[in-house]
């Protein structure tokens, strides 16, 4: 995962690519890089760790830069290290690159330039070489554009470059293959970015790139072409909401963004609820099997849909990761509906899965944030979520606004199926503010910052939410995390507990509370510490760390149990 962006400017572009860096931080954070024209020269500033520590690196003289290009990483290929971090130039210096994608062929390009030698581990560093290899040593823009067409062609994956040659210090150069990249025009400047979200607030228009586009821009103007024909691509107004763009009164944009977790219920709720729902129901009517795929958060939602689509509906639902759907031979055909869950609507794995289930003529849901991404390309209703642009690395406001359209969903199967849900769509609007459990949690905290491993348990529609939790505080905080259905835990992961153990349970269904507390008895006579996240304020005395829930109908608690965990 990584973030690019590039500008050609009237006047200095480096404060902008430092800002739109910082926007895409989001993408990765382990290091980061830009690389400019300082007069016909090109000098390029690396770092390991986040913009700040790059910013801190730059010299004056590349703030007078009007050329300029950046990327923020995280680390595919090549350990996260300065000489990993883009841009990454060619042996000879001609060819400067910022890639977002993984190139899958890079060892085999790599064998046939033999005479090349690298600096880096990087698939980049690669193509950076490729091109160059084509290139004369006085090539003008014309012979580049020929070579790039050519250099692309040979690649096998998802690209999206920006590319500086030595020599033509008025251009940057893309490219762009099953990776985002965006055009944007301001007055005076013309910029290329992997994300919307990191466009400089002056612009006015934006362009999206097609698969097989590549061109470049000047300051006031660009070209795109594909298959050596150019082309143009639709210029559309640029509007960006800032305030999804800013950390207002938090420190972290994780932080701002679970405060935020209601809006996106309500917004996507509402959004739904005043929406045509024929082509929907139509889908689910004619089909007999039903698949969820996604990564991740994602697929965390989906698992809640399955779990209650299961016990009310008594439909059969086919549960995967993306990563592993695809290589499987699901068993799909027109009858088969495909419900992808994709925040960005960009995961290459997820997308993979929509292309092969539109192949196999299944018919195709997306759940996504984005309207403009591909998956919604992919699939013939696209249910779009309402959480606004979320910034942080970890999905917090993504995750309900997915529920929110997964329960929505629910409510289409159930009236398909004639089946009565424990919930409606005003139950879920009705659902009053969260309990703030803000300084219960920071204490909590403190006691466990320093532990190596932490476990989760949960049964039922608990187990998916510990599964979440696990995922969210493995992903921010570095300890490892896992987590165990209640009753998996006599089967050998008991073993792993003792005296030093923290055990993180989610009990939010009153019908297993009996059983989650004789869980909870095997894990304290281990010795083990068990922190109770729960609306049963009466088991408060019972185990080590109370944190309560408030206390919704059984289907709807993952709404108000996922901030606390969060
Ligand atoms: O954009 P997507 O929803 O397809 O992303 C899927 C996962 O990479 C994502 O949910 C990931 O697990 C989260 N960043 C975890 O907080």
């Amino acid at each position: 995962m990584c973030g690019i962006v590039a500008c050609v400017g009237e006047k200095t572009v480096m404060p902008a690519i430092l800002d739109s860096l910082k926007k895409l931080e989001y993408r990765g954070y382990d290091s980061s890089g830009v690389a400019c024209f300082c007069g016909k020269e090109i000098v390029v500033k690396k770092t390991k760790g986040t913009i700040d520590l790059l910013e801190e690196k730059i010299d004056k003289n590349m703030f007078y830069s009007n050329v300029a290009m950046g990327h923020t990483r995280w680390a595919t290929h090549g350990k996260a290290d300065e000489t990993n971090a883009h841009p990454h130039l060619s042996y000879n210096k001609k060819v400067c690159v910022v890639h977002n994608g993984i190139i899958e062929n890079y060892q085999v390009i790599k064998n046939n330039l033999p005479k090349v030698t690298y600096v880096s581990e990087t698939d980049t560093e690669v193509f950076a070489n490729l091109l160059s290899s084509k290139l004369s040593k006085a090539c003008g823009e014309q012979e580049v554009l020929d070579c790039l067409e050519k250099a692309t062609k040979e690649v096998k994956g998802s690209f999206a470059f920006a590319i500086m040659i030595d020599g033509i210090s008025d251009k940057i150069f893309f490219a762009k293959q099953k990776s985002p990249l965006i055009l944007g025009f301001g007055e005076n400047f013309s910029m290329l970015c992997s994300d919307e979200c990191a466009m400089s607030p002056d612009t006015h228009f934006v362009a999206y790139l097609s698969d097989g586009d590549y061109g470049y821009i000047e300051k006031f103007s660009y070209k795109v072409f594909n298959k050596q024909k150019e082309v143009k691509r639709k210029k559309e107004p640029f509007c960006l909401h800032q305030n999804s763009l800013s950390k207002g009164r938090f420190d972290y944009f994780m932080e701002k963004e679970i405060e935020e977790g209601n809006f996106a219920v309500l917004n996507t709720m509402l959004h739904l609820m005043n929406s045509n729902t024929k082509k929907l129901e139509n889908l689910i009517k004619s089909s007999n099997k039903i698949f969820v795929v996604g990564c991740g958060t994602a697929l965390h939602a989906g698992e809640i849909f399955k779990f209650i689509l299961e016990k009310e509906c008594g439909v059969l639902v086919s549960l995967d990761f993306a990563s592993e759907f695809r290589y499987k031979k699901p068993n799909l055909d027109k009858n088969s509906l495909c419900i992808f869950i994709s925040q960005s609507g960009e995961t290459a794995d997820t997308l993979a899965c929509a292309s092969l289930a539109k192949q196999k003529g299944a018919k195709r849901i997306a759940i996504t944030n984005v309207s403009t991404s591909r998956i919604t390309k992919l699939c013939n209703v696209t249910i779009k979520t309402y959480a606004g642009v979320e910034v942080s690395v970890a999905s917090t406001k993504a995750y309900l606004a997915q529920l929110s359209a997964l329960y929505f969903l629910l409510t289409l199967f159930s009236k398909v199926y004639d089946k009565k849900l424990s919930f409606s769509t005003s139950n879920i609007l009705n659902i009053k503010k969260f309990m703030d459990v803000t300084e219960k949690i920071k204490k909590l905290a403190k006691q466990i910052k320093d532990e190596k491993s932490l476990f989760f348990i949960g049964r039922g529609i608990d187990y998916f939410l510990a599964k979440e939790g696990a995922l969210k505080l493995k992903e921010i905080s570095y300890i490892h995390c896992e987590a165990f259905a209640g009753g998996e835990l006599k089967h050998g992961s008991l073993s792993l507990l003792d005296e030093s153990s923290f055990v993180i349970c989610v009990l939010t269904q009153k019908s297993l509370i009996d059983k989650m507390m004789s869980n909870i008895i095997e894990m304290q006579s281990r010795g083990a510490k068990v922190i109770l996240f729960s609306p049963f304020c009466e088991l408060l005395e019972k185990v080590f760390y109370f944190v309560p829930i408030k206390k919704e109908k059984d289907d709807l608690m993952p709404f108000v149990a996922t901030k606390p965990l969060q």
